[in-house]
């Protein structure tokens, strides 16, 4: 019963939200089956490659105060620094030599990366890297901002929804930050072409398995291009920190219901995933992921975006990254790819 639901995910029926609940409450006893498919709807789509994207966190300054965030304005304890426009060339500069052809521009939601600014650091990228996509991940910014950044060069934006139930989402976050707008930034950005990421914790506080199925259903409307989730994991310095981490094996199932309902949907095994399992990456791309995000930031900052606690490869540099990675992409029979890596339409 259980694999007949997953069958007609496969087949691109959709499911109800009972079905869902179904599947996710049940999930001990489908999960092999789902992996299995989802790996083989991943190949038929993107084949053995797996797409890599540098990740340059810029900023971890943030104004906001998400309550599960290392990086909140609150958190006086979280050291602070900012790139310049030249160290985040420099950091796309060395990327590129390392076979990288996205460069993910991520940070906290910092005053100091004006519109200007930021079309001046994208136009040269792409001047310089013709061949490479430029995504942004740099919070909620207005539609103006939005407009700027896409004429500028910008190709992605990563903006995770954290949660689709609205009254979930006020208790993840002070009052200052809401649903609505939210919604109203990822409108904006499928508005404007971007290809448009969203997603969510897996085991955020208070999160239950019927969010996780209105997760699904939400994916399943938006359509976006690429989905980030990844678990939950506390960190010391925030109110959450005495919550659990989200579990390897949900994130796990939940990456093959995706993969599933969204099959060309680009979808990456994160690093809070091989943070709470060390080989929850692998785990990740036998499940139908198809994209890692390794750290492309100077290696002397890297220890400073602790959005997280024990987050991994901070004392890493990008190159034994790189290198660590395809190894262990090889056992999982991919292989990392030097590519954009666009989303791809239907045939
Ligand atoms: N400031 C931008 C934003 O919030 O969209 C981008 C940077 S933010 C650090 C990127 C993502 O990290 C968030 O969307 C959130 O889902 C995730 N994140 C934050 N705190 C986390 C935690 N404690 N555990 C796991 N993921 C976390
Ligand atoms: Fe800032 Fe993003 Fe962290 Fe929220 S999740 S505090 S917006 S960096
Ligand atoms: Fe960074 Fe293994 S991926 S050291």
């Amino acid at each position: 019963m259980y694999k007949e639901l997953i069958d007609r995910l496969e087949r691109q029926q959709a499911l109800s939200f009972e079905e869902y609940l179904t599947l996710i409450k049940n999930r001990e006893e489908v999960r092999g089956y789902a992996a299995e498919r989802a790996f083989a709807v991943r190949q038929k789509h993107y084949g053995n490659a797996v797409f890599i994207r540098g990740l340059i966190e810029i900023s971890s300054y943030c104004k906001n105060d998400c309550y599960y965030c290392g990086l909140r304005a609150s958190n006086k304890n979280a050291q602070r620094y900012r790139l310049t426009a030249e160290e985040i060339i420099t950091c796309a500069e060395n990327g590129y030599a390392l076979g990288f052809r996205t460069f993910v521009l991520q940070g906290g939601e910092d005053g100091y990366y004006t519109d200007e600014l930021l079309c001046g650091v994208i136009r040269e990228i792409k001047a310089r890297f013709p061949d490479c996509a430029v995504t942004l991940s740099l919070g909620e910014r207005s539609t103006e901002s939005y407009r700027l950044l896409k004429e500028a060069g910008a190709d992605r934006y990563l903006l995770r929804h954290e949660t689709a139930n609205e009254a979930h989402y006020r208790r993840l976050h002070p009052p200052a930050l809401s649903y609505e707008n939210r919604q109203r930034c990822i409108n904006d950005l499928k508005a404007l072409g971007y290809q448009v990421g969203v997603g969510f914790m897996v085991g955020s506080p208070f999160q239950t398995d019927e969010d996780l199925a209105n997760e699904l259903l939400y994916l399943k409307k938006i359509q976006p291009q690429m989905v980030g989730i990844g678990p939950f994991i506390p960190h010391g310095d925030t109110p959450f920190k005495d919550f659990e981490s989200g579990s390897a094996e949900l994130t796990v199932f939940l990456l093959s219901l995706i993969r599933l309902t969204l099959p060309r949907v680009l979808l990456p095994a994160t690093t809070a995933l091989g943070t709470v399992d060390p080989i929850g990456r692998e785990k990740g791309i036998m499940a139908g992921a198809n994209v890692l995000m390794p750290n492309l930031s100077p290696a002397g900052v890297r220890k400073k975006y602790m959005i997280y606690d024990n987050k991994i490869c901070t004392g890493d540099e990008a190159a034994q990254c790189i290198e660590c990675l395809k190894g262990r992409v090889a056992k999982t029979g991919c292989e990392i790819v030097t590519d954009k890596g666009d989303y791809r339409n239907e045939l």
